[in-house]
């Protein structure tokens, strides 16, 4: 189960990549908003929330630049959280950082290429190895500051 989560800048954007995701075989749990205005850090924290509680296997957050989403997600635990606008970067994000919520731009990614960098994150493994370590690093900074 994918969760996903948008602030008022993202409903539309959000619509799209459900439908694209959905057409392909994915199931979300779709936390809002769906239209009424939402301030983006209590959605990256009901979205991430599903995840890093296991509820969720990953997450998708939509606000106007994504940046606010992806600022708000990375402070809680257990949450990498990665700003994707690009198809290498995506890609990138899973093979080495076992991002685990992809946060999109509404007003920066038209719908088309937003539902191919979703598809791309909830496609592509964690390459492990080497990596890991790092992600163990990045906890032992989480849990220690
Ligand atoms: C809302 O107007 C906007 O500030 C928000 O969607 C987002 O871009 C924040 O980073």
């Amino acid at each position: 189960m994918i969760a996903i989560g948008c602030d008022h800048a993202g409903v539309e954007m959000k619509k799209a990549v459900i439908q694209a995701l959905t057409e392909k075989g994915f199931e979300l749990k779709d936390m809002g908003t769906d239209g009424e205005p939402c301030d983006y850090p209590d959605m990256a924290k009901t979205v991430c929330g599903l995840v890093a509680s296991g509820e969720c296997e990953k997450g998708i957050l939509i606000c106007g630049t994504g940046i606010g989403m992806s600022i708000a997600a990375n402070k809680i635990k257990g949450i990498r959280a990665a700003l994707c606008s690009d198809s290498f970067s995506t890609r990138f994000t899973r093979l080495h950082n076992d991002a685990n919520v992809m946060c999109m731009g509404a007003r920066t990614l038209g719908p088309g290429l937003a539902c191919e960098l979703a598809e791309i994150f909830l496609t592509t493994g964690f390459e492990g190895g080497r990596h890991q370590r790092r992600i163990d690093l990045i906890t032992d900074i989480e849990n220690n500051n």
